[in-house]
C-alpha cells in the first residue's frame, strides 16, 4: 500500500498551525521535522507547541536530534503514532526502538545520504519503517540525491515487507523512480507549499501512488 506523508519543518509556531490546518483537511497522517540544532544545523519547536496546534491527523515524529530517548515521552504523551530516530545520533539505537515501543509508537529508523546501508542492518527487523533520507537533513527544498535509491532498491531485497519512506527532495517528477525503486511512503514538504494550490500540489502526488 504506497502513500504520500506531508512533512512540516518549522520554528514558527505561526506557519506550524497554518500548515496542520491545511494538511489535516487533505491527510490522515502529517510528519513533524524535530531538530536540536545539534544532529542538524537547524532547531524546530517542540512536543508543547505541536500538542497546541492540536493535529486532527495522526502525526509520525522525525527526530532529527542527537538524543532521541529524550523525546520520546514527549511525542507519545501528545499521541504520535510513530517515532523514527536518526542512525547517526548519540543514543544506543536498541535503547531509543525500545523506548518507542513502551509507549506504544511504530519505531522507525533513518539514514542520511554518507551513511553507510551496513549501519542500520542490525536494525532492519526491530524496526516498522526505514526512513531514506534523499537529502542531507535540517532544511526543505533541497535538490534529489538519486545515488539514495540504491538503499532503497537494497533495503527492499533484504527485507522486502518493511516500509520505506523516502523524505527530501520529492515532487511528481521524481516520485514515479521513487516508486518503482521499492519506495513504500513519499514523504513530501516544500513543494506542496512552494508554489500555486496546496490541494491541487497535493493531487498532484496522489496521482503517482495510484
Ligand atoms: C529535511 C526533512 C524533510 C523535509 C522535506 O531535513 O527531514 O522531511 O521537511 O522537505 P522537502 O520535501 O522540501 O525536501
Amino acid at each position: 500500500m504506497k502513500s504520500v506523508v506531508p512533512s512540516v519543518l518549522t520554528n514558527d509556531y505561526n506557519e506550524l498551525e497554518r500548515k496542520i490546518r491545511i494538511l489535516e483537511q487533505l491527510t490522515d497522517v502529517i510528519q513533524i521535522d524535530i531538530m536540536d540544532g545539534e544532529l542538524v544545523p537547524n532547531i524546530s519547536l517542540g512536543a508543547e507547541e505541536v500538542k497546541k496546534a492540536n493535529p486532527k491527523s495522526k502525526l509520525e515524529i522525525h527526530l532529527m536530534v542527537k538524543n532521541p530517548k529524550a523525546y520520546i515521552e514527549p511525542f507519545a504523551n501528545i499521541g504520535a503514532f510513530r517515532a523514527i530516530f536518526h542512525i547517526e545520533s548519540d543514543d544506543d539505537p536498541l535503547e531509543v526502538i525500545d523506548e518507542i515501543k513502551k509507549y506504544n509508537m511504530e519505531p522507525g529508523i533513518a539514514i542520511n545520504p554518507p551513511t553507510p546501508l551496513d549501519k542500520i542492518l542490525p536494525f532492519i527487523n526491530l524496526v516498522d519503517v526505514v526512513l531514506v533520507m534523499g537529502v542531507n537533513p535540517g532544511f526543505q527544498g533541497q535538490k534529489f540525491i538519486p545515488e539514495t535509491l540504491d538503499k532503497v532498491k537494497a533495503i527492499k531485497k533484504i527485507r522486502p515487507e518493511i516500509l520505506i519512506e523516502l523524505d527530501g527532495g520529492v515532487n511528481p517528477e521524481i516520485g514515479p523512480n521513487l516508486i518503482s525503486a521499492g519506495v513504500d511512503i513519499l514523504n513530501v514538504g516544500s513543494f506542496l507549499f512552494k508554489e500555486g494550490d496546496v490541494k491541487e500540489n497535493w493531487e498532484r502526488m496522489q496521482k503517482i501512488i495510484k
